[in-house]
């Protein structure tokens, strides 16, 4: 049976198009003209009475007695400027859909909150002067948090805004519950642009400001128009005093306080389930069209059951997709006799994520050559493990992993020059069969400190508390003519999280096995797991 439109439906329509905006509607009101909106007095009056309340639940979040040092740390590196650290907006996927929001991570670093419900929130380190009590321990800044308030079931955008009211987004933290959870003082988002602008100046003792600028463009703006209209004038300059920010913030996640190593943990826990999960559905998935798919899908639901999402793409690549760097498509064939390379990571509630690859055989048995490849990319890592003692660097893993690599390499008679030659920067022909890099920093971002300064990354030394992978990998891509035929399109990684502590470092993520027998054996185990 069809819909019945009545009378009354058609006398409402045209009461809706009365109001209608007309032709010179701006295209970013369009979106509204998808649905009839009740607008009638009785509707709001009728809307806003009858309702329980729901009261989030607010305890102070775990990661709240990390902040205080998060941010004294930070505050002493900029004295007597205002630094403004947003989390940015929702991003839209099309018209009225947005993604998942995920804060920006300088925000989430420095206010301790994860998940998806403070977009447009504002965290501003505002200066005090010498004489405010808070100095006399040391302070040199004042945090506030500015936050969108509750849409609770008292106010019209209970029901009539999509983005913040709770009718359409189930109970939100708003001022008390965010106070509650971080310990920071909060204040209502529409007064940010008072307490950004406030003081502003280039004279003496006057207020600068810095803001992360990419996090939300409206922020940025309003940031710029302060500055703008108090003495600094020139944007270059501004962006440049912004982008110290980014780099000091960047750089201040480079050592890891107690509570992130936890989650790192909790993170790497959680994708150990995912790839069993991945293992118990291989044997349904060999010989299947779009079985990598298959395969996504067993990793990505574990990372939604035990986390908050992946922490970056899952790459699930079989055979000749094996050797595609970055192959997210995953529309392959996990195929009988192959290789099986999986790169995939859990992000956990609190935003830190695990960057793990594995790389199994399809029918559970390595072949012989496919051992010989393996154990070689094996001893790379291994060799980059026992390079990265604490006062060693980032490069001297690079290089104890890459020199394994180039002597089989020339072992089997693939590398065109001498294992020297190629090792030096004039040949790096080995570069060919493995690209990419083979350690980064990792915690709130796959890739993270990103921003940091070479000299505090690539050339520093390694330190305790800081976390990283060793991820060496061999790409043998179907199309290269240089390989005899038998290695084309053959990928392998291998990829553990590494903690580096006081004695030395420690793997992370030891629990996931990646020696050959362990790995046939995790097979078979999860594969009969799968049948009982
Ligand atoms: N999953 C990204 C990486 O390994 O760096
Ligand atoms: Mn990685
Ligand atoms: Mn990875």
């Amino acid at each position: 049976m069809g819909d019945v439109v009545t009378d009354k439906d058609k006398e409402y329509e045209a009461q809706e198009a009365s109001q209608a905006p007309g032709a010179d509607q701006p295209m970013h009101d369009r979106t509204n003209n998808r649905t009839l909106r009740p607008r009638s007095d009785a509707f709001r009056e009728f809307m806003t009475t009858g309702w329980d309340n729901q009261e989030p639940d607010i305890k102070p979040l775990e990661s709240s007695t990390y902040i205080p040092a998060r941010l004294e740390a930070l505050g002493s590196q900029f004295p007597g400027e205002r630094l403004v650290i947003p989390a940015g907006q929702p991003k839209v996927r099309n018209n009225d859909d947005d993604y998942a929001f995920r804060p920006d991570s300088v925000f989430s670093y420095y206010t301790g909150l994860g998940q998806d419900y403070e977009a447009g929130a504002v965290l501003v380190l505002n200066p005090i002067s010498a004489d405010d009590p808070e100095a006399k321990s040391g302070a040199t800044h004042h945090a506030e948090l500015f936050v969108p308030p509750r849409a609770d079931n008292s106010t019209e955008d209970y029901y009539a805004n999509a983005h913040y009211g709770e009718y359409w987004v189930g109970p939100r933290a708003g001022l008390k519950e965010l106070h509650a959870m971080t310990g920071l003082e909060t204040h209502d988002i529409a007064q940010l642009a008072d307490a950004i602008g406030k003081d502003v100046g280039a004279e003496a003792g006057a207020v600068r400001v810095r803001a992360i600028r990419q996090a939300d463009p409206e922020v940025t703006g309003m940031v710029e128009a302060a500055r703008q209209a108090n003495g600094f004038a020139d944007p270059g300059d501004n962006a440049a005093e912004d982008d110290k920010l980014l780099e000091y913030a960047s750089e201040a996640r480079l050592v890891k306080d107690s509570f992130e190593i936890n989650e790192m943990r909790k993170a790497i826990a959680a994708t150990k389930k995912g790839f069993d999960r991945i293992l118990a559905r291989l044997p349904e998935a060999v010989g299947k069209p779009r079985s990598e798919r298959m395969l996504e899908g067993a990793f990505n639901a574990v990372a939604r059951e035990e986390g908050n999402t992946v922490g970056y793409d899952t790459i699930i690549a079989s055979g000749k997709d094996a050797p595609i760097l970055h192959w997210m498509r995953n529309t392959g064939v996990v195929g009988d006799g192959e290789l099986l390379l999986i790169d995939a990571g859990v992000e956990v509630e609190s935003l830190y994520t695990a960057d793990i690859s594995r790389t199994f055989p399809v029918n559970g048995t390595f072949t012989p050559l496919q051992r010989k490849l393996y154990q070689t990319v094996l001893d790379s890592q291994q060799a980059g493990f026992e390079a990265a003692q604490p006062g060693a660097t980032y490069s001297d893993i690079h290089h104890a992993c890459m020199r394994v690599i180039a002597e089989r390499l020339h072992d089997w008679g693939i590398l065109p020059v001498d294992v020297e030659e190629s090792l030096s920067p004039e040949g790096q022909q080995h570069r060919r069969w493995i690209a990419c890099g083979v350690a980064h920093h990792l915690g709130l971002d796959v890739h993270d400190c990103a921003q940091a300064r070479y000299e505090s990354y690539q050339g520093a030394k390694i330190t305790p508390g800081m976390i990283f992978t060793i991820e060496p990998g061999l790409y043998f891509a179907q199309n290269d003519l240089l390989l005899p035929p038998e290695l084309r399109g053959i990928g392998i990684r291998i990829e553990d999280d590494v903690l580096m502590t006081e004695h030395g470092p420690e793997w992370l993520s030891a629990g996931i096995p990646k020696q050959i027998e362990d790995v046939e054996q995790w097979i078979q185990q999860q594969s009969s797991a799968r049948t009982r």
